[in-house]
């Protein structure tokens, strides 16, 4: 068994991802240890599921700095004393600055709640709903400066149902944002994905769209 690999996991809210991630670890399934957990907002119910793993916790509040530059040079700072190998966005809902995206390439990962490159942004269910669209899903991918851009490591969908409000699609999205997360967590802890060059490798070969795709609508 090789050493866990070295999280980092930032926060801004419920935390319902960290949660898998935790579980996840705790069950013997995913070889990671979470060095920190570090929110922008002292608030983050997350927060309370972090310290009840006995997982240390940090708060480094956007409104404490005066620019987004500040923030995210006092933010980095936080994150580098751990050293982690690899940063994991679940849920931080802060525009991060190219610096900061660059100071990390390759070695951060984000989870969005629709399926990339459709649906980049905030409200996505409402979104999807207004759309008409028959599926919805999540995507994991690594962070680049472009925003909801970066090549894809694991996407899910589920179906839209007709009697589906922007609350119950988002439950079902959720659902399969815990498989894919820690999945994709396991994966790169493995050594069977990998980034280089902008590019996403799937045992050393560009991932394929197929390899992408964690489950399918029948
Ligand atoms: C998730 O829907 C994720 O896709 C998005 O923010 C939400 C975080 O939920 N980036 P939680 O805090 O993990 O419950």
């Amino acid at each position: 068994m090789t050493a866990p690999i070295k999280l980092v996991v930032l926060i801004s809210g419920n935390g319902s991802n960290l949660q898998a991630i935790i579980d996840e670890i705790e069950c013997g399934r995913l070889n990671a240890h979470i060095a920190c957990v570090i929110s922008n907002r002292a608030d983050a119910a997350g927060l309370q599921r972090a310290a009840k793993a006995n997982i240390k916790t940090k708060v480094v509040d956007h409104q404490l700095f005066e620019s987004r530059e500040d923030f995210d040079q006092a933010l980095m700072q936080s994150i580098d004393q751990e050293k982690p190998e690899l940063v994991v966005l679940a849920g931080f809902m802060r525009i991060l600055s190219d610096p900061f995206v660059e100071h990390y390439l390759g070695r951060m990962i984000n989870i969005h709640p629709s399926l990339l490159p459709n649906y980049q942004g905030l409200n996505t269910h409402q979104r999807v709903l207004d759309a008409g669209e028959s599926e919805h899903g999540a995507t994991v991918h690594y962070v680049i400066p472009e925003l909801d851009s970066g090549p894809v490591i694991l996407q899910a969908r589920v179906p839209v149902l007709a009697d589906d409000d922007a609350l119950t699609l988002a439950d079902r999205v959720h659902q399969v944002e815990h498989k894919i997360f820690p999945e994709s967590i396991r994966r790169i802890a493995a050594g069977e994905v990998t980034f280089s060059h902008g590019v996403v490798y799937y045992n050393q070969q560009p991932i394929s769209y197929a390899q992408q795709q964690f489950n399918m609508l029948p």
